[in-house]
């Protein structure tokens, strides 16, 4: 069988909605080779579709199609760690997952590019599909076809702490909870703090990162969907985050924290405890340059 490590994905990155994207040391694993049937199982007790709804088979098929074959059958076997419906892109995780697999399956017709744009096909945004099959920050622009993409590699020795509820909240409801039409002032505020975000990371002006984190198109509208959003971001401020925001379509809120913040975590969950937000776990994190992996 094929052994894949996919990386969970944090999106959006503040004021970059559906373009700015980075992938995160947290992983998805999945095993799969053709049958004549069906056989989906997982390895952990999360809750997948085994039939051919599943994603990661939907996806295998998908490939399949744009090379001129037919899929018969799959047998997968999952491993979930990266929660659903979170905003840590579980749902990119399994496209990506049945790409590369069927790519492999089939002796790789398929270029990284041809990958970027399916994938992006499939979910309809880059922003989360993009950095989990590139790894590392992933600034993109899709037209509905094909993507435009820059991958860069990130060195920093910051943390990506996410603090994420134990409720789901579905991409489609916070996406269905956006203005359909923003002020061209808004239009400017995203699009400056946007390119804030990747120049101030990159080259280490982590100061910059409140700012840039900022945005006036979908965090606003989304924080009234998760609560306590407001109060969990102060928390992390207080204790000396860069950067907060809410990770892809949320609901996990994202800290960008200095290595030398030793004890960030500790405090985070002593603070949430506190005020008793008890639904909340706190995770760390570093970036992740190799995205998608074949393993042996
Ligand atoms: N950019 C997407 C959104 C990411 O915010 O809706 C979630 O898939």
């Amino acid at each position: 069988m094929i052994k894949i490590r996919i990386p969970a994905t944090s999106a959006n990155l503040g004021a970059g909605f559906d373009a700015l994207g980075l992938a995160l040391t947290y992983y998805n694993y999945v095993e799969l080779e053709e049958s004549d049937t069906i056989d989906i199982s997982s390895t952990d007790s999360v809750q997948i579709p085994k039939d051919e709804s599943n994603l990661i088979y939907i996806s295998a098929r998908d490939l399949f199609e744009v090379c001129g074959k037919r899929l018969n059958g799959l047998k997968i076997i999952q491993s979930n760690d990266i929660p659903m419906a979170r905003g840590l892109g579980s749902s990119s995780a399994c496209i990506v997952a049945g790409l590369v697999g069927a790519n492999t399956l089939l002796g790789s017709p398929l270029t990284t590019d041809d990958l970027v744009d399916l994938a992006a096909q499939i979910e309809g945004h880059p922003d989360n599909t993009a950095p989990a099959l590139l790894g590392g920050i992933v600034t993109a622009v899709f037209d509905g076809r094909k993507v435009q993409w820059v991958k860069q590699e990130v060195f920093t020795k910051l943390k990506f702490v996410a603090i994420i509820p134990d409720f789901e909240l579905k991409t489609e409801k916070a996406r269905a909870c956006l203005p359909k039409e923003v002020s061209h002032r808004d239009a400017v505020y995203n699009l400056s703090r946007a390119a804030l975000f990747s120049a101030s990371l990159l080259t280490g002006k982590f100061e910059n990162l409140r700012t840039a984190v900022d945005d006036k198109l979908h965090q606003p509208y989304r924080m009234e969907l998760i609560p306590h959003c407001g109060e969990v971001f102060d928390i992390a401020y207080t204790h000396g985050a860069y950067g907060v925001y809410i990770s892809g379509a949320g609901p996990t809120v994202m800290a960008i924290v200095d290595e030398k913040n030793e004890f960030f975590v500790g405090k985070m969950r002593f603070s949430l405890e506190n005020a008793g937000l008890n639904g909340w776990r706190v995770e760390q994190f570093s970036i992740d340059n190799e995205g998608t992996t074949i393993l042996d």
